[in-house]
């Protein structure tokens, strides 16, 4: 009872608190009350559903208390990496600090509750706060309790605490009382603007630091959303641009070289933005916030030229019609040549085949109508008939297209890319193509891409053509990768497809992560996020980047175009072909007729080639049809019509085929 009172007070002087605080067992039960344990657990343990335990020693009753109000799954002996809380039971501090070196402390989800069986001293080797990194510590022992300030806060320290409850430690939206973080970005519209800056040296690393006080460079989208997460965490800032010739920076082997990433990486800098991607790569060396945005990586390309077809003609209706056309005309010739030779009313021209056709054709088209058309009648109504409405859809189409401009193919999606010559590139480092690039494309867009020096460099490259021009679509704005000039836009058009979408987000420091991650979902929830994209983009969209979004080859605004030969090119051919035809035929004919000014005895004489000599009035069409061939065996006569009051005969020996001419004046 005695000893007992004296360790009584003896703790109670170094608590300095409360006497029902701490119980004292010496029978080798629990000195710490459940109560107050149980308060402890809760808050040093905020949210977990599972713990890695440590126990060195004989402390069976603390370990049994301490499971017993827990009530979770726990992990005895091994790391379950999946639990962030840790408990740590022993007397010696250099088991417990051999413990806690085995623990992830850089993780800021990591909390640890140390008990120590024993008294422990404020020079204790388990107050070296270089231990605990971004960790959460709670440390518990006979001689009292502490717990270590916020990771956000700077220097740590481990304060001696009283009440259980002071054993919280805050989390998510947190003050950082006015602390100035090291911040990275860089200029990225429209996300940022930042771009004059002056060469400074902060904790013993030089940085260009952007300084500027023109208000305009301080907007963007991110820099808007990092103000209102500085204003509400409570901190200052310094803001630098990468270095190391790299905007992001690449994974070397187990390190990060150069770029914002780089700097996060060797700690030069506590968050940086600008466009980083949530990605797997910067992942494994550096904390990333949720994201707020998704971009897709998208291409200008050059829009498409009007064209002129030399077969424009054909174009206004599809090749099916034109096989349907031909086939009626054939079947429809066929019919009425065979319905010529059996039926006898039908005129006799059509029993040739090449005249029905042709004339056939001439009817479809509207410019043959003779009258005889005995037997055939309605067909050849229907048959006209047909013809206007071919015809009229023909001309109609016809005149629509010829008057409109004819445009190239779009290029629209990352195949028809690919099919192209078109290369691209960009200023700086080479680009990582396996972020840009889905797998089947990035061999062959590698390929495509050169590498640029200047602004002046690109332009050449723009005027030279078969150049596509890299950047992202944010809110359906393209912001190039590069600055491109307004009037070099003039000429390209925003591809449909990306080539690959990713999330936007902001890297940072482990102990910032969780409040970042806090301030992050309340802005997107709260809507400013969306807010701000729309407001910066619309206050700072260049007209020529919303004009890349128009398509120019679809709509007719400047009207009907004049025609121009080529689109009428095979209606030329048709005329040329029918003139060359006939100047063959009528040179044959020229020689034929200069052969008959020396004829020969067994040259045939046509009765026509006397013409001059004869009388002027029309002959008979059918001269033969009056007289019987068989009643003069040897002379042919034709006369000309009855009632004239002059008449002729023209008798042709059939044997020596020479004509007799007899004009005879019958004198009523
Ligand atoms: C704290 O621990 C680190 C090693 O983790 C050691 O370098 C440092 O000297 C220790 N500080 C004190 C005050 O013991
Ligand atoms: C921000 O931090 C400063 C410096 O510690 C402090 O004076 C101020 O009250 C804090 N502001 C808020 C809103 O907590
Ligand atoms: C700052 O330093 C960089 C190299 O680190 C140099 O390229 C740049 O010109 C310097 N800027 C000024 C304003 O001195
Ligand atoms: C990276 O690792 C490879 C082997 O995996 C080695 O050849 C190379 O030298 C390393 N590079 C650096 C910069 O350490
Ligand atoms: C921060 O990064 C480390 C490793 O880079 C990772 O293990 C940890 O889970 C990350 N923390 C958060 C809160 O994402
Ligand atoms: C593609 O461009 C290259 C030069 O850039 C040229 O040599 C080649 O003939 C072009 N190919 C086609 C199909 O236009």
């Amino acid at each position: 009872m005695w000893k007992c009172a004296v360790l009584v007070y003896l703790v109670a002087s170094f608590v300095g608190g409360d006497r029902s605080d701490v119980l004292i067992d010496i029978e080798g039960s629990s000195w710490l009350q459940n109560e107050h344990l149980g308060e402890m657990i809760d808050h040093s343990f905020e949210g977990s559903r599972c713990c890695n335990v440590f126990v060195k020693g004989d402390n069976r009753a603390l370990f049994r208390q301490f499971i017993e109000l827990y009530g979770h799954d726990y992990t005895l002996g091994a790391i379950n990496r999946k639990c962030y809380a840790y408990f740590l039971l022993a007397k010696d501090p250099a088991h417990l600090i051999a413990g806690i070196a085995k623990i992830p402390t850089i993780i800021a989800l990591t909390q640890i509750l140390v008990i120590v069986d024993a008294e422990i001293t404020e020079n204790s080797r388990l107050f070296n706060v270089s231990f605990y990194k971004n960790a959460n510590v709670n440390i518990i022992s006979r001689s009292g309790m502490w717990s270590l300030s916020e990771m956000f806060l700077r220097p740590r320290i481990f304060k001696n605490v009283v009440r259980p409850s002071d054993m919280r430690h805050s989390r998510g939206i947190v003050n950082l009382e006015g602390r100035q973080l090291q911040v990275a970005t860089f200029y990225v519209p429209p996300l940022s603007y930042l771009s004059t800056s002056d060469n400074k040296t902060v904790e013993q690393v030089e940085g260009e630091f952007f300084s500027s006080n023109n208000p305009l460079e301080w907007d963007g989208v991110e820099v808007k959303l990092f103000m209102m997460m500085a204003k509400r965490l409570n901190f200052t800032w310094m803001i630098r641009k990468p270095n190391g010739g790299y905007r992001y920076g690449r994974a070397r082997n187990s390190t990060w070289e150069g770029g914002m990433i780089g700097q996060l990486f060797r700690k030069e800098v506590d968050l940086a933005f600008g466009g980083i991607w949530f990605m797997h790569d910067p992942y494994r060396y550096v904390n990333l916030s949720v994201p707020w945005y998704q971009v897709s990586i998208h291409f200008l390309v050059p829009r498409p030229q009007p064209i002129t077809n030399f077969w424009a003609l054909t174009r206004p209706i599809t090749v099916h019609v034109w096989i349907a056309v031909v086939t009626t005309v054939i079947v429809q010739s066929l019919h009425v040549w065979v319905k010529a030779w059996i039926n006898p009313k039908v005129p006799s021209r059509f029993r040739s085949f090449a005249n029905t056709l042709t004339e056939l054709i001439g009817r479809l088209v509207g410019l043959w109508a003779p009258q005889k058309t005995d037997g055939l009648r309605v067909q050849l109504h229907l048959w006209h008939f047909a013809g206007l409405l071919i015809v009229t859809a023909y001309c109609s189409s016809l005149a629509a297209r010829l008057t409109t401009p004819d445009y190239e193919n779009r290029i629209d999606t990352p195949d028809q890319f690919l099919k192209t010559n078109l290369t691209w590139g960009r200023e700086g480092p080479i680009p990582k193509f396996d972020d840009y690039f889905e797998e089947k494309y990035r061999e062959k867009m590698m390929r495509k891409f050169k590498s640029e020096k200047s602004l002046d460099d690109r332009k050449e490259k723009i005027d030279r053509g078969n150049y596509a021009i890299v950047g992202r679509i944010i809110n359906c704005i393209f912001f190039p990768e590069n600055d491109v000039s307004a009037s070099d836009l003039r000429d390209y058009r925003v591809m449909k497809e990306p080539f690959g979408k990713y999330y936007l987000s902001f890297a940072t420091q482990p102990w910032l992560v969780l409040s970042l991650n806090k301030m992050m979902t309340r802005l997107i929830e709260h809507g400013f996020t969306a807010f701000h994209l729309k407001d910066v983009i619309h206050r700072r969209t260049s007209t020529s980047l919303r004009e890349v979004l128009i398509e120019r080859d679809g709509d007719n605004s400047d009207g009907p175009v004049p025609l121009k030969l080529k689109p009428l090119g095979a209606g030329f051919i048709v005329l040329f072909l029918g003139l060359t035809t006939a100047t063959i035929v009528f040179y044959f004919e020229i020689r034929r007729k200069d052969n008959d000014k020396w004829p020969s005895r067994h040259h045939r004489r046509r009765p026509e080639h006397n013409s001059k000599n004869w009388n002027t009035r029309r002959r008979p069409r059918n001269p033969c049809s009056r007289l019987n061939p068989a009643a003069a065996p040897k002379t042919e006569i034709w006369r000309n019509g009855p009632n004239v009051s002059s008449d002729f005969f023209l008798l042709r020996n059939r044997n020596s085929n020479q004509i007799i001419f007899l004009d005879v004046r019958i004198h009523e």
